[in-house]
């Protein structure tokens, strides 16, 4: 154990599956008092500053090119591992111009390129594996401060699916003694963690409901050459066309129990391609697919709700908190809420209305995962990823 007793300061650093940039949070982290006697005294986190980059436009181009690609040079994946790793120092250095303090630690989750999470047969093996790129070599050095990065393998290292890995900072920054907590984010991939009222961190589970933004974004740029429907106004015009989104939820992943993770292998090009032509064979209008893919993410946590939370709820009330740019989509936003509200009474929030900005939540929660392997404590929750153990997630670069 390092500093137990000491409060740091932690930028986290997180890309999503959406690719649309490098979120940075700066968070003081306090440990609990007295510290980590019991699972249920948990760090204290304060949220100091953060900052949302883009990507440039010929980076974004080429890591969605990237992730999963059938082909690309292995010079390429290199360069761009490096030149990831530069724009991450670029991010903390934007940070720390706007918020100025002192680092004691980075946590940088990286940019996935690819995520298989459930293992299948590979060369006589049966292999699972995650990769995410940026080189954490080069923020140490640029910063000055050591990084903790790759978080992911060592909790498929030891049989979970590498994710979600957010639910340590949701249990942290919001369980409750009387009230149910569920924090979804959607991001490019919806996630759900279910906090039941009182709940110890073992009794936290959470998986991947499927796309959040990320059909929606490439049937916008498709048909509209738009990165993403800015608040949603181009669904709201469209009629959603229910046989397709019917037909979509037959899919494997949607029947699948948690845990189970998903990703641009699932949700992809391949798939918005197949999701656009249906839309088409029904209706010529493109919004009507805009509408249609926001439908899909609506109902399918309308089923995952049904079926794995809605039973797992204790008899209190429930907060239903959205984090991620999805919450900014307005349309999707009452989607959802129509797809809940029949299940009782539920509360539904953004994660601003708790005062943390939706855009950060991520970031802190790397924030947060680093502070934990800085410690020598686990990061991952096994009910959340199915592993058969909490594990010290990531790897430490030493400024
Ligand atoms: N103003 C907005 N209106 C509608 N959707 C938005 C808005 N801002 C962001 N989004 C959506 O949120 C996505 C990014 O969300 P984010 O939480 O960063 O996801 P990820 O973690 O996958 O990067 C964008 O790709 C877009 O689809
Ligand atoms: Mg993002």
């Amino acid at each position: 154990m390092k500093n137990s007793s000491k409060s740091m300061t932690v930028a986290g650093i997180m890309s999503g599956t959406s690719a649309d940039g490098i979120d940075v949070a700066l968070v003081r982290i306090s440990p609990p008092r007295p510290f980590g006697t019991s699972p249920r005294d948990v760090p204290r986190l304060r949220l100091l500053g953060h900052v949302a980059l883009a990507y440039p436009a010929a980076v974004r181009k080429r890591v969605l090119q990237a992730m999963n690609a059938p082909e690309i040079s292995v010079a390429e994946l290199s360069q761009l591992h490096w030149r990831l790793g530069q724009l991450y120092a670029d991010a903390v250095e934007r940070a720390l111009k706007k918020y100025p303090m002192r680092l004691d630690l980075i946590g940088c989750h990286g940019q996935t390129i690819y995520h298989q999470g459930t293992a299948r047969r590979y060369l006589g093996g049966s292999v699972a594996c995650t990769w995410q790129m940026g080189e954490a070599s080069v923020l140490a050095a640029r910063l000055g401060v050591s990084v903790v990065s790759d978080f992911r393998p060592a909790d498929l290292a030891v049989g979970g699916q590498g994710a979600p890995l957010v639910p340590l900072l949701d249990y942290v920054a919001f369980h409750h003694a009387k009230r149910n907590r569920v924090l979804q984010n959607l991001g490019g991939i919806g996630n759900l963690t279910v906090i039941p009222a009182n709940a110890a961190p073992e009794d936290v589970f959470a998986f991947d409901t499927g796309p959040a933004n990320m059909v929606i974004d490439a049937i916008m740029t498709e048909c509209f050459q738009k990165k993403y429907d800015a608040r949603g106004a181009t669904g709201e015009r469209g009629r959603v066309l229910d046989s397709v989104v019917k037909e979509c939820l037959e899919l494997s992943f949607f029947q699948l129990s948690p845990p189970k993770s998903a990703g641009r292998e699932e949700f992809g090009r391949e798939f918005s391609a197949r999701f656009l032509a249906q839309c088409r064979k029904h209706s010529h209008r493109d919004e009507d697919a805009v509408a249609t893919a926001t439908a899909l993410t609506a109902s399918s946590i309308g089923l995952a709700w049904k079926r794995y939370v809605h039973p797992k709820l204790v008899n209190a009330p429930t907060d239903y908190i959205v984090a991620g740019g999805g919450a900014n989509n307005l349309t999707l936003m009452k989607m959802i809420h129509a797809e809940l509200s029949p299940t009782g009474k539920i509360s539904q929030h953004t994660s601003d209305d708790f005062g943390m900005p939706s855009s950060a939540k991520e970031a802190m929660a790397f924030a947060l995962l680093a502070y934990q392997t800085w410690h020598g404590l686990p990061g991952n929750l096994p009910r959340a990823t199915g592993a058969q153990r909490p594990a010290i997630l990531g790897k430490i670069t030493y400024a």
